[in-house]
């Protein structure tokens, strides 16, 4: 984690000076995903470019901040059975957000105290909040790590995530709602099989992703939005989600709608409500 900088506060963004956060290399004037996803989850730390975005974005998907939701919520079941029913006590949080309760080290922790987290993020608002990500004592130690995490060999290879995970035993790696912000043409599939190949035999992956598939109109009008507002934001087909498990053994359901991947309680009315292919493998 880089440090030796001073943050603004959390808190409402549009409090703090905004050439504070400029001073951090944070751009306020262009909208960023983690800040609009922190708008749509109830957070505060986001500008007005992100606050328009996100509404415009609320515009063609008016359930988006439910969809918000239920991906969180898949985060947090995904966690709890790779703990429970597959042994898990290492994560990696690749593309990981501004921290929202429950992180992953809350979720994990709970079942098994000495469950040990790495946060991966390459936005320095999510830099600037790290220190909320890293409250854990010995026994179930976080770190954050401010990267990008299509360098596969450079991550692994960080004193600070080497010092926390040990990476010959299993490592459940977390891939949600980030992909999506990688263009083809910067290859997301080799970038998640670099990362698959360096873990060990164990290892799982728990995945979300946006797609056009269930409302294609209303998709379309959001990743049109996304580009004329600057941002990279592709949706994509179960296919090219399933893509990214390539080689490793998916775990029931497969890749399902996320409302529909291994729900809480009873089955919802319409899984496909929230427009997210969302899914688990391991490594055998
Ligand atoms: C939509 S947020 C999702 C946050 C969290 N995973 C969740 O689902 O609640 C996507 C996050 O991925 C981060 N991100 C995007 N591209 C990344 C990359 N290449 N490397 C690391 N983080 C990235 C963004 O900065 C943002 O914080």
């Amino acid at each position: 984690m880089t440090t030796g900088q001073t943050f603004p506060q959390q808190g409402d963004a549009d409090r703090t000076d905004v050439g504070d956060w400029e001073r951090l290399g944070v751009d306020t004037s262009k909208p960023h995903s983690a800040r609009i996803y922190d708008y749509w989850l109830g957070g505060k730390t986001n500008f007005a470019p992100d606050r328009a975005m996100g509404d415009a974005i609320g515009q063609a998907i008016p359930s988006i901040r439910a969809m918000a939701k239920e991906n969180r919520a898949f985060q947090a079941r995904a966690v709890r059975h790779l703990v429970r029913d597959q042994g898990i006590r290492q994560f990696l949080d690749l593309g990981t957000g501004i921290p929202t309760s429950p992180n992953t080290h809350d979720i994990a922790q709970a079942i098994a105290s000495d469950a040990r987290v790495v946060y991966v993020d390459n936005d320095p608002i999510v830099l600037a909040h790290a220190r909320a990500l890293m409250v854990s004592d010995e026994a179930g130690r976080t770190s954050y790590i401010h990267a990008d995490l299509g360098n596969a060999e450079k991550l692994l290879a960080d004193p600070a995530l080497t010092s926390t995970l040990d990476l010959e035993q299993p490592v459940g790696l977390l891939l949600i709602a980030v992909l999506m912000l990688i263009a083809d043409a910067d290859d997301p599939w080799g970038k998640v099989a670099a990362l698959r190949d360096a873990l060990p035999s164990g290892s799982c992956i728990a995945l979300t992703h946006p797609t056009q598939d269930f409302d294609p109109e209303s998709v379309g009008q959001v990743a049109a939005a996304a580009r004329e507002g600057g941002m990279t934001l592709v949706p994509r087909s179960r296919a090219e989600v399933t893509a990214f498990f390539d080689g490793w053994e998916l775990l029931e359901p497969g890749v399902s709608p996320v409302m529909g991947w291994l729900p809480d309680g009873e089955a919802p009315a319409d899984p496909e409500a929230a427009y997210y292919w969302a899914g688990v493998a391991r490594k055998k």
